[in-house]
């Protein structure tokens, strides 16, 4: 949610920044700007719309090289998106400013700074909350002797909320102060140059080194050193890590969009995630807390995530249950975190997210970690805020993901929740030696048959051609087939904007049934065996009613074909892996339909990849 870059070096900044706003734009593309020292003075160049526009207006602008500047991608939370309203903010009495200042988070106690600067002379330009902290910072730095850092240090304490902040003054036009709370900054540690960044993507360019700064730091980020402080303005030691990914991983490599390309990264996602948790045919796991006697010892488990980790939680909730006999719900980390759950000392909690960032999770795992859970992160980016504060990582080996549309990550999540639950399983003395053998050896058969159910690619595009314009479509399932259904819908709304729904087969005729006419789209998933004849049954429901239907079924689907117009046949799994499997036809469908209505597949309107507000 908003992407922010800083460079600080000896060659020009402009197409480092630029460069590093395009890999941020996944964060939010409703406005862009830069704000950077040029032999004018700061200058800030700044649009609504996308990073295209910031670099048309740059072109008209002329001459903005520069040694040191900050950029900002925005995803628009206080105030519409308008080039008033895009990053970098000044601050300064006179409405020049001496200040500029880049933000991601939000700024709780924004209304009570702003009146209280404005009493101060203060005139804002925009209607954000960022700009208070522009105007803050210009208050607190005016006439001081104090550098910007302790400047920005004091500010940060009069705030309410949360930041990511990268700050320049026209004072030191070689330096950037970063400072963050609960939302992401690293800084990229180079040679001779620096950058801040608030994700890994937006370095690599130039640096595989970096350091993460912690809640509550405030950094000065100069060509030639990086000095980090605390809260309390004491210089702390920070490690330097390494990225193990290479730039081609952030890359098209050929494809037409992220989506596709990831879509079909996922047999090596899931490969990667539980090769090196399966050790002689058994589950085993290094350093994630997960030990024997924890797990004999769960009395309940929560699962919490947002989006499409909730539903691969909601799959993971099925197998769990199903496999280990041990009460799982799978919630909403927004509902969660305030409906005072009840939370055991002897309970787990497993918290799902691609990014590691997304705020109501972060919230929703403190609460339980508080009341004495303990907590498991399956996580896909590293070293993120909730896989450094969670009890135990399980870290899905997908690799950056940067279409906004999760595929891969969440394929990657379910096989570390297939994982956990054999583990569980086969501790608490459910499953025999020999089950998990067995069970180990279908989860190590998962990345050949996702890879063999990507075949219907064509299939699905042919069908999406024909359904494209549909206004609305319905999914139905039974079990983890109504788990797999809601992904699958979410997957068609967020990038096709037609309107879609996931019902449990049997519910539907509850109500919902009455939006059932003539030639409207359901696809019903029915992967289990023993709910076959069910799921059919619910499938002559709206048949009966004018629906067309797309069936997507197994190898060894016995039922009458004849409930529909279009069938897809997935390999045979284990019932309980099948989710793994009936998605992948529906990511596809979801792919072909928005790019048939030339929607922007990896960027959808309004959506961020990483929502890092509540
Ligand atoms: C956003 C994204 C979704 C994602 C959700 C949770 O809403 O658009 O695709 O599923 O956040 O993100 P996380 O990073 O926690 O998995």
């Amino acid at each position: 949610m908003c992407g922010i870059v800083g460079f600080t070096g000896r060659e020009n900044a402009l197409p480092i920044l630029i460069k590093g706003l395009y890999s941020l734009e996944y964060r939010g593309y409703d406005s862009a700007g830069i704000a950077a020292f040029t032999k004018d003075g700061l200058r800030v160049v700044k649009t609504r719309g996308r990073i295209a526009n910031l670099e048309e207006k740059i072109r008209e602008e002329g001459d903005l090289y520069c040694n040191c500047g900050i950029g900002h991608t925005r995803w628009a939370t206080h105030g519409e998106p308008s080039d008033r309203n895009s990053h970098p903010h000044l601050g300064g009495r006179d409405g020049k400013g001496k200040v500029a200042v880049v933000h991601n988070g939000i700024i709780e106690n924004y209304k009570e700074l702003r009146e209280r600067l404005e009493a101060h002379g203060y005139v804002f330009q925009s209607e954000t909350d960022t700009e208070t902290v522009a105007h803050l910072v210009d208050y607190l730095h005016t006439g001081k002797q104090e550098d910007l850092a302790k400047t920005v240090l004091a500010a940060v304490q009069r705030i309410r909320g949360s930041y990511a902040l990268g700050v320049v003054s026209m004072d030191n036009p070689e330096e950037i102060v970063a400072a963050r709370r609960d939302n992401p900054l690293i800084i990229g540690v180079g040679e001779g140059e620096n950058m801040i960044a608030s994700d890994i993507t937006a370095i690599i360019g130039r640096t595989r080194n970096y350091i993460i700064l912690d809640d509550n730091e405030v950094a000065i980020v100069r060509p030639d050193s990086v000095v980090v402080m605390n809260e309390f303005g004491d210089v702390v030691e920070k490690n330097v890590q390494t990225v193990n990914w290479d730039m081609s991983a952030a890359e098209k490599g050929g494809y037409e969009h992220f989506m596709i390309k990831e879509i079909m990264e996922q047999p090596k996602a899931v490969a990667d995630t539980v090769k090196p948790r399966i050790q002689n045919n058994a589950v085993v796991f290094e350093d994630n807390g997960l030990t024997d006697e924890r797990l004999r010892d769960i009395e309940n488990i929560h699962i919490v995530g947002c989006g499409s980790a909730l539903h691969a939680g909601m799959v993971g909730k099925r197998v769990i249950e199903a496999m280990c006999r041990i009460r799982c719900t799978a919630e909403v980390a927004s509902e969660f975190r305030y409906e005072n759950p009840i939370i055991g000392k002897k309970d787990l909690c497993i918290v799902i997210s691609q990014s590691g960032e997304t705020a109501d999770t972060l919230a929703a795992m403190r609460l339980a970690k508080q009341a004495g859970a303990f907590t498991v992160a399956i996580v896909n980016v590293v070293s993120s805020t909730i896989a450094r504060e969670a009890d135990g990582v399980l870290y899905t080996w997908a690799g950056p993901e940067i279409s906004v549309a999760t595929t891969k990550a969440y394929s990657a999540q379910l096989s570390a929740l297939y994982l956990i639950s054999v583990k569980i399983a086969r501790t608490r003395g459910l499953i025999s030696i020999g089950d998990e053998r067995a069970l180990c050896a279908e989860l190590q058969r998962l990345p050949s048959c996702i890879e063999k159910a990507l075949m219907c690619q064509e299939d699905m595009q042919r069908i999406a051609t024909l359904y494209a314009n549909r206004p609305s479509v319905f999914f139905l399932g039974r079990g983890l087939d109504y788990a797999a259904a809601l992904e699958a819908s979410l997957k068609l709304k967020e990038i096709s904007y037609i309107h879609s729904e996931a019902y449990a087969a049997g519910e539907l005729k509850h109500g919902t049934i009455s939006l059932i006419e003539e030639g409207t789209l359901v696809v019903a998933l029915a992967t289990q065996p023993a709910l076959f004849e069910k799921t059919v049954s619910n499938i002559r429901e709206v048949v009966s009613r004018g629906a067309v239907v797309v069936l997507v079924t197994t190898d060894d689907f016995t039922g009458d074909e004849s409930v529909c117009q279009h069938i897809i046949r997935l390999p045979k799994c284990l019932y309980e892996f099948s989710a793994s499997l009936s998605i992948i036809p529906m990511q596809l469908l979801a792919y072909y339909v928005a790019v048939e209505r030339n929607c922007d597949v990896d960027k959808p309107r309004n959506l961020a990849k990483s929502v890092t507000v509540e």
